[in-house]
């Protein structure tokens, strides 16, 4: 097992990458903190964290909400009893009624919010909570989209989260705080609109399909352990046909 004891905080874990995170994280001996809009929307994940007889806690927090960052991280580390691993992975690519003008402020400000805005103060509210114990991970959820030109909202929120993590991570490196993040290329969830029984061909992917949730766990877990303890500021590619 290679996060033995350690306690971790999801954001995003009631379906898709989040809920593959919290799992794969439990499978490797950690216990959790897991964050939705809405509290029920986690009983899956936390029925299977506890299955593999881990502690689970479910947290309803909109991560728009940035004056509960303060005590919404509090209230978790002592809930775990310490917080080593946070993982921002909550984040959106549409208004949910669609809506696809790029010129739109809603959207941008929707998406933003979201993906930049509340990944950036929950990461300077967990470094607070690393620094006094001189060590933690952090991990952001960027995508592929972050590394190439991306005119839209969800593209430039991306590229702020591949630019902040490299910032941060050289930042936080000497307080003993890895931050390092993962950019995937489409993985099969519903914020592609895919759905079990979907097929999982893209002839124009590297490897011909989608990435699975549990891909991008593999390589969460390895930014949590002590396998990449050298890894620092940097973003992780998957399966993406940009580069
Ligand atoms: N799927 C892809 O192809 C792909 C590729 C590259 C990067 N990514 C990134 O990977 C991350 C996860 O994506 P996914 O595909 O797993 O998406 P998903 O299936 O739509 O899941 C998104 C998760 O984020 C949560 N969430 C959304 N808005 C939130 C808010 N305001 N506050 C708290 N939680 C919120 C959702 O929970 P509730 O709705 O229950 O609140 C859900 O748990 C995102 O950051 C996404 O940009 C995805």
């Amino acid at each position: 097992m290679r996060l033995k004891g350690k306690k971790a905080l999801v954001t995003g874990a009631s379906r898709g990458i989040g809920r593959a995170i919290t799992v794969a994280f439990a499978r490797e001996g950690a216990d959790l903190a897991v964050t939705a809009r809405n509290a029920a929307s986690l009983d899956g994940t936390i029925q299977e964290v506890r299955q593999l007889g881990r502690a689970a806690h479910p947290v309803a927090w909109d991560v728009r909400a940035v004056s509960q960052v303060e005590s919404r991280l509090n209230q978790i580390r002592d809930a775990l009893g310490g917080l080593d691993i946070v993982v921002n992975n909550a984040g959106v690519v549409r208004l949910p009624k669609d809506h696809p003008n790029p010129t739109d402020e809603a959207l941008w400000d929707y998406i933003m919010d979201i993906n930049l805005k509340g990944l950036y103060f929950i990461c300077r509210g967990a470094a607070e909570i690393m620094k006094e114990q001189r060590s933690g991970i952090i991990i952001n959820i960027a995508s592929d989209a972050g590394l190439r030109a991306a005119p839209s909202p969800y593209g430039v929120s991306k590229w702020g989260v591949v630019g902040f993590t490299r910032g941060l991570g050289k930042e936080l490196a000497p307080h003993g705080i890895r931050v390092n993040a993962i950019g995937p290329g489409p993985v099969a969830t519903e914020m592609m609109n895919w759905h079990p029984g979907d097929s999982m061909e893209s002839p124009t992917l590297p490897l011909g399909r989608y990435s699975l949730p549990e891909e991008i766990a593999g390589v969460a877990v390895f930014l949590a352990s002590d396998d990449s303890a050298a890894v620092v500021g940097e973003t992780i590619t998957l399966n993406t046909a940009n580069s």
